[in-house]
């Protein structure tokens, strides 16, 4: 049934590759143009959406933490993302306007699901992304957009992470094309990109064996920080959970802004470290922010881990170990740089013997409020 592998986390991080070309396939003409035929919303309305909220919990709602960077640059729509057991017992601002994208892997979510029907009381329009057909939520909403990923059965998720998110940048990218959009180049490369998405995750996989080895040296480990910056920083919260809920370890992730407003305290001598580098080709200075980031830890004592791409050369001398991950669009980086977060994860609670499909005090699906 694990086709081999000692568990299903293992053998559906193998299947990302798959699970993300699965999710693409059929959504872009020849000339590289999205067809989302199935999202029923009349065009008219979603060219007058004003605002978009995402609803998840856990793993999905780090999936809509990316979206958040992404839609919002290209398509200038506000979005907000909101754990769905909070959204609505705050009074969220909802209206005909609003677009309330709710991700759930299940689709039988009882915190999501609450929060689709309030949002739909509300008035808003309520769009799934769900990677399980016929399941509540999509039956609930005003369309959905499936992904592809397959049945995923560790409590972990994995593949549904890397197809929700694959998921959200076609739905940003057929708004952006709908509405119009201030960066046509960059929209073009970003469909390129996203085609060529697969085989860099491969690449990543094959990686497998040196992580897995720095994973075992780790495994007495009590505590591990994440830190990461722009769409780093969903991939840090995420990192930091997959270690939680399989490995048992206390692990915390940060806006590496955020380190000298409180966090750089718990640094001290041997503290193990994640970093989620941004490109050095990204926007501003972020890179070098958070190469500074990973030099002041390191001078308090951290043992550095860092995610970074292929050639760059700026992390070397700070890092204790580095992670490769292959050159990618900005805003596509995630569906890189958690793969080695993942595979970290799987390996270290492998390590301790734990059984990584079926952590303790947790289930699958969370159907209870
Ligand atoms: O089925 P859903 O995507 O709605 O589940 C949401 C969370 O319960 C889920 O992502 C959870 O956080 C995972 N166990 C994380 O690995």
């Amino acid at each position: 049934v694990k086709g081999g592998y000692d568990s299903f986390m293992r053998k559906e991080i193998h299947e990302q590759p798959t699970a993300v070309a699965d999710t693409l396939r059929g959504r872009f003409d020849t000339r590289g143009q999205l067809m989302l035929d199935e999202l029923r919303i009349p065009e008219a309305e979603l060219r007058s959406i004003d605002k978009i909220i995402v609803i998840a919990c856990g793993t999905a709602a780090y999936s809509g933490h990316v979206a958040k960077y992404a839609i919002e640059h290209w398509c200038r729509i506000p979005v907000e993302v909101e754990l769905a057991h909070e959204f609505r017992y705050r009074d969220p601002i909802v209206g005909p306007r609003t677009l309330v994208v709710a991700i759930s892997q299940s689709g039988e979510t009882m915190d999501t699901l609450m929060a689709v029907r309030h949002a739909r009381e509300q008035g808003a329009r309520v769009l799934a992304i769900c990677n399980t057909h016929g399941s509540t939520i999509p039956r609930e909403s005003d369309a959905v957009l499936y992904t592809h990923a397959g049945p995923e059965v560790a409590v972990a998720s994995t593949k549904a992470f890397l197809a929700q998110v694959a998921a959200c940048y076609l739905l940003g990218l057929f708004l952006a094309q709908l509405r119009g959009t201030k960066f046509p180049d960059e929209l073009r490369e970003t469909v390129a990109a996203l085609q060529a998405l697969p085989d860099k995750i491969q690449r990543v996989i094959d990686t497998e064996p040196e992580i897995e080895e720095v994973a075992r040296a780790l495994a007495d480990e009590e505590s591990f920080l994440f830190l990461g910056r722009h769409v780093g920083y969903p991939v840090a919260l995420e990192g930091a959970l997959k270690l939680k809920e399989i490995a048992y370890i206390h692990a915390e992730g940060f806006a590496a802004g955020e380190l000298k407003h409180g966090p750089i305290a718990l640094i001290e001598e041997g503290q193990p470290v994640f970093v989620v580098v941004p490109s050095p080709r990204g926007r501003d200075s972020l890179h070098s922010k958070v190469v500074s980031n990973i030099q002041e830890v390191r001078a308090r004592g951290a043992r550095t881990l860092v995610i970074a791409e292929e050639g760059d050369d700026d992390v070397v001398p700070f890092a204790d170990v580095i992670f490769r991950v292959p050159q990618t669009p900005v805003l596509l980086a995630p569906l890189v740089s958690v793969v080695p977060l993942q595979i970290f994860a799987c390996a270290l609670a492998t390590a301790k013997g734990l059984d990584v499909d079926q952590p303790r005090n947790l289930a699958k699906s969370v159907t209870v409020e």
